[in-house]
């Protein structure tokens, strides 16, 4: 089987390095919040180009706790994208803010001219956290317009595509080290950037408990702290590899869109930059037919997402569910190709064979 992620490939390449990073956080004794972390937010932050890395618990925590930086909760409404990981909306509810989703881009990606007309028509909106989804860059001026235009504070959700141009414009940007991110842990991780120190030691106290110096709790914070375990791997041997696996997954991904010709998988548009966390692609006809013909080949396709996020039963049975029309029969038609940096050459040509033999 062509596995989505081969995490047994990385353990191959770069489990001594990992071990010798976890007996290096054993030795020292100290296990939260101690010069590991430390060490990696510096790098983290060298590495993103922003003067602040707070290593938090995940991208869920990353993103719930920049909006409540900047001030979010109950009764505020924040506008976002219609296909992401349901993180994105969960962080917005669990503050008790209403998500108002646009609708996508023939990519997949939040469309930035109906956020203009959202943001343009509701005036209540004041939040926006926008998904740099597959690995690709949002559309930075257009970003930046929305931002002064409307005075908008933005959240940028990066959780797929570290390494672009993301996470400049937002006041601050959320990511995520879930082991199949590309700059992934071994468990679960997360980080928030930005260039205010204010902002940066509010999230500090923020994953904390709320402490801003030792049993001095300000604000009902969080228990959402990065271990020293996952900073050290991070930091001494996932991270220096990051450079390396972008590369693979953009040499895949050109592979990839040479080599598909099947008139029933349209391959959408990418930015030249993008650092294909996900090769997404859509298919004609039945989805589930295309996903059972691609498994039973041994290729390990995906979908993501399944649905958009506004036909989310926690959303609630009051949300109201019209509309981002788009992004709902893009989920019908998406699905993901196996791209990791770990595939060899003789499995991405594999992939290609069978995506181009898929009669439907
Ligand atoms: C776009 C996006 N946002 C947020 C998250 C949440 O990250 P985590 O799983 O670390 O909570 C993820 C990953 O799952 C994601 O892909």
């Amino acid at each position: 089987m062509i596995l989505a992620n081969d995490f047994q490939r990385q353990w191959a390449d770069a489990g001594a390095d990992v071990l010798a990073a976890v007996t290096e956080v054993g030795e020292s004794g100290w296990y939260v919040l101690g010069k590991q972390v430390a060490g990696f937010e510096a790098a983290l932050a060298q590495y993103w180009g922003l003067p602040h890395a707070v290593g938090v618990a995940n991208g869920l925590d990353a993103i719930e706790m920049s909006l409540r930086a900047l001030g979010c909760g109950p009764g505020d409404f924040v506008l976002t994208s219609p296909i992401s990981a349901f993180a994105t909306a969960l962080a917005i509810i669990k503050l008790g803010a209403t998500p108002v989703f646009a609708d996508c881009a023939a990519n997949g990606l939040v469309d930035l001219d109906d956020c203009r007309e959202i943001l343009s028509k509701r005036p209540e909106i004041h939040y926006f956290v926008p998904v740099h989804l597959y690995g690709h860059c949002l559309d930075i001026t257009k970003l930046e317009a929305l931002r002064d235009e409307f005075g908008v504070q933005i959240v940028e959700d990066c959780a797929q595509s570290i390494g672009t141009a993301c996470g400049r414009v937002g006041q601050l940007a959320a990511t995520s080290f879930y082991p199949t991110k590309n700059l992934g842990a071994l468990g679960d991780g997360g980080a928030v950037l930005c260039r205010s120190d204010e902002l940066a030691a509010k999230v500090r106290q923020l994953r904390d408990y709320g402490q801003s110096r030792k049993y001095v709790h300000d604000v009902a914070g969080y228990n959402s702290r990065l271990d020293e375990l996952q900073a050290a791997v991070l930091l001494k041997t996932f991270l220096p590899r990051l450079a390396g696996w972008t590369k693979r997954r953009q040499a895949i991904a050109a592979a990839y869109r040479a080599g598909l010709s099947n008139p029933r998988i349209t391959v959408p548009e990418a930015p030249a930059d993008s650092v294909w966390h996900l090769f997404p692609v859509l298919v004609e006809g039945p989805k589930t037919e295309a996903l059972a013909y691609f498994r039973a080949a041994g290729i390990g396709v995906a979908e993501h997402y399944p649905q958009a996020l506004i036909e989310q039963p926690a959303l609630g049975a009051t949300f109201d569910r019209k509309g981002c029309e788009r992004a709902k029969q893009f989920c019908r038609q998406q699905m993901s190709l196996p791209i990791h940096p770990y595939l060899t050459d003789e499995e991405v040509q594999k992939v290609i064979e069978v995506a181009n033999s898929w009669r439907g």
